[in-house]
């Protein structure tokens, strides 16, 4: 990402206390003990528990077939070191700024080359078959988080709209909304994307089974910082492509502008494919470090999802359409 006022090290994640990494069923229990007791809001882990209120369980199968093997990054991690710059551009902004989301109500509009263009409210969204399936997540800034997701296939919600022959693309827009997002104040921060955060997807990465709409994670509904109420969640492609709190996806037939490739072009591509060989001009590729770890791990081609998505891009020079 843009590095403004986050130093190299931070960026890394390598700044992380280990009295703040807790299992989440440590947390939720703590979090149960200390409801009664008064001392919640003045404990750093009762903050984002009291700021957002209880979250709502989700039911949701649990998938063999879409689940890592490694350990899960711990709860209290992956909803404190987020990037969600609508927020702020500092990774502890959007547990810190989270709660003036209002996530209801809410509607997500999809629309464009289809040929039932429709408007889901989140009710209706949370009503899909669910599914948790834990994926790795690989952010462009060299760290790595393992998390169980809960979501279902882009691919059911599209079918229901019908894309017609001339869709290419799915384009993602969040919310725009200065007085839930302090990061949308401009002149508050130094840097600011141009909003509204766009993304975009091939139409046929858009239908690959992989990629999820994403309603929770840990077994309850997505906590603010992490996307509410809704995001979706590509996980062979960097992080910054796993666009959240989603008002519209609209099918276009050419190539959707994205927020990170206004912003710096020769940084970030629209593919932005998880590849150690291609370096980032300001940083290599080649390892990452797994939030919760001190070792670097090798990162793998197209973040170890080669065997499901290599064949989306066969005959493309990768080097060049990074
Ligand atoms: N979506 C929006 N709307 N705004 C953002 O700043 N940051 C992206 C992505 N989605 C971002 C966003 C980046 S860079 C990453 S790494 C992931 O969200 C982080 O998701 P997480 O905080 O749930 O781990």
């Amino acid at each position: 990402m843009l590095i403004t006022h986050d130093s190299d090290r931070r960026l890394r994640g390598e700044d992380i206390p280990s009295r703040e990494i807790t299992d989440h069923g440590v947390y939720l229990n703590r979090r149960a003990f200390m409801a009664g007791a008064a001392a919640l809001a003045l404990l750093p882990w009762g903050r984002e528990a009291s700021a957002q209120g209880a979250l709502q369980p989700l039911q949701a199968s649990k998938s063999a077939a879409y689940k890592v093997q490694d350990a899960l990054t711990p709860y209290k991690s992956v909803t404190t070191y987020n990037n969600f710059y609508e927020f702020g551009t500092d990774k502890g902004d959007p547990a810190a700024h989270g709660a003036s989301l209002k996530t209801r109500p809410w509607t997500l509009k999809v629309d464009g080359l289809c040929a039932k263009p429709k408007t889901f409210d989140i009710d209706e969204l949370l009503k899909f078959p669910l599914e948790e399936r834990v994926y790795r997540l690989r952010c462009v800034e060299a760290w790595s988080m393992i998390i169980p997701w809960i979501g279902f296939p882009l691919s059911a919600l599209l079918a229901r709209v019908e894309p017609t022959g001339q869709a290419k693309y799915v384009e993602f827009t969040t919310l725009v909304n200065p007085e839930m997002f302090p990061g949308q104040r401009r002149g508050l921060f130094g840097f600011a994307l141009d909003w509204p955060y766009t993304e975009g997807l091939r139409l046929d990465e858009a239908m690959h089974p992989l990629t999820l709409v994403t309603v929770g994670l840990y077994g309850q509904v997505l906590p603010n910082q992490n996307g509410a109420p809704i995001r979706v969640v590509v996980p062979w492609k960097y992080g910054f492509k796993s666009a959240k709190s989603l008002v519209h996806m609209r099918l276009t037939s050419e190539e959707p502008k994205t927020s990170w490739n206004k912003a710096a072009g020769n940084e970030y591509g629209f593919y932005s494919n998880v590849n150690p060989e291609v370096s980032h001009p300001r940083w290599s590729q080649a390892t990452e470090r797994r939030i919760g770890e001190l070792r670097r791990r090798d990162t793998l081609m197209f973040n170890g999802y080669g065997d499901q998505v290599a064949s989306l891009y066969s005959g493309m020079d990768l080097k060049r359409l990074y």
